[in-house]
């Protein structure tokens, strides 16, 4: 068995070793133009010369939970793509979130710059029933970080595409409960795909949908929000802030608004990262499961673009 593997970001030289041990049986390379024909690709944003090249594979592996790169190429017809499913992320971004949340209702920006001052004050304590959360996305990443915040007793409110029932949260689902789910919420976590129908999904109307005081958690893809109409919510008043993980350009170019905003908080694409050692073992473990015909989890709808 012949497996190649290709990244535009991801270590290679930490990679192949990390499969050629998982997959001792198989001959693991990085991919160069011209390889050999591969059973299996495990790949991060591939050139589309790669799909084009590699004519026999098996299945295409993608090392992250975001298929969006991917969906913009020509794909194989007929080969399975198949997307991290957790692989240690899920925890990584439950507490990134939980930790954004709780920044913010217990106001801990505000304590430091007191005590940078020296000044021993109290800020008035908040309810936090006044503080809905609404998590976009209740797929693998969402139900964990809804599970995670409704721990600290906040109310959750959760919206996916098809109906759910999850302990601990009101679900929402579909177009038709979207304007529902936002006027619930006050806290709004973006974990949504990328796809065409949740491009630029957070804009003018649905933040001023948002309770007032509202605050955004973008931990999904830059493109969910419209920068300009996110800047103006805030300085308008209607939201208290954001934080940031994501964004429409990365890394963000250093004339964006985004990186001197006073009530914005961002960090470099860091809420869930891709841990090489769990990823391989889900990799390698789904190669042999499509090698013996049982099935996987995390396969790609091509249809709907997740
Ligand atoms: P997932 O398991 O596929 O879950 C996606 C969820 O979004 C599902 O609940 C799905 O609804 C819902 N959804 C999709 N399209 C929708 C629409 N048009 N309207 C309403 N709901 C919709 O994905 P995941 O593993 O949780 O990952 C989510 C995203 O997080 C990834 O796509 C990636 O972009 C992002 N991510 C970011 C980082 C980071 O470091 N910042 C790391 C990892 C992942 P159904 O359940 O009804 O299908
Ligand atoms: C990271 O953003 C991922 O999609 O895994």
């Amino acid at each position: 068995m012949r497996v190649l593997y290709y990244s535009a970001d991801l270590d290679s030289a930490a990679w192949i070793p990390g499969l050629q041990a998982a997959l001792p049986a198989a001959h693991v390379e990085l991919w160069e133009p011209g390889a050999v024909a591969a059973d299996y690709a495990v790949v991060w944003k591939p050139p589309q010369q790669l799909l084009n090249e590699q004519t026999q594979l098996k299945a295409l592996f993608n090392t992250g939970a975001g298929v969006d790169a991917l969906m913009k190429l020509q794909l194989p017809t007929g080969v399975p793509i198949v997307r991290l499913d957790d692989a240690g992320m899920s925890v990584q971004m439950a507490e990134y979130v939980c930790h954004a949340i709780i920044r913010h209702f217990r106001e801990l920006d505000g304590y430091e710059a007191d005590t940078a001052q020296g000044t021993w004050s109290y800020r008035k304590p908040r309810s936090r029933l006044d503080f809905p959360v609404g998590v976009m996305g209740l797929g693998v990443l969402g139900q964990r970080v809804a599970q995670a915040v409704a721990h600290f007793d906040f109310p959750v409110n959760g919206w996916s595409q098809s109906p759910k029932s999850i302990a601990g949260v009101q679900c929402f689902h579909g177009r038709e409960q979207w304007d529902e789910f936002l006027a619930s919420s006050r806290v709004l976590v973006c974990l949504l795909p990328l796809t065409p129908d949740t491009t630029d999904i957070l804009n003018a109307r649905s933040l001023s949908l948002l309770r007032p005081g509202g605050y955004v958690i973008n931990v999904a893809r830059g493109a969910h929000v419209v920068d300009a109409d996110l800047i103006a919510a805030i300085d308008s008043g209607h939201l208290a802030g954001a934080t940031l993980d994501v964004f429409r350009v990365e890394p963000l170019p250093p004339e964006h608004a985004f990186w001197t905003h006073p009530k914005i908080t961002l960090t470099p694409h860091t809420s869930a990262r891709t841990l090489r050692s769990e990823s391989i073992a889900q990799i390698a473990k789904k190669i042999a499961a499509l090698e013996n015909g049982q099935p996987v989890a995390g396969l790609v709808e091509a249809g709907r673009g997740y």
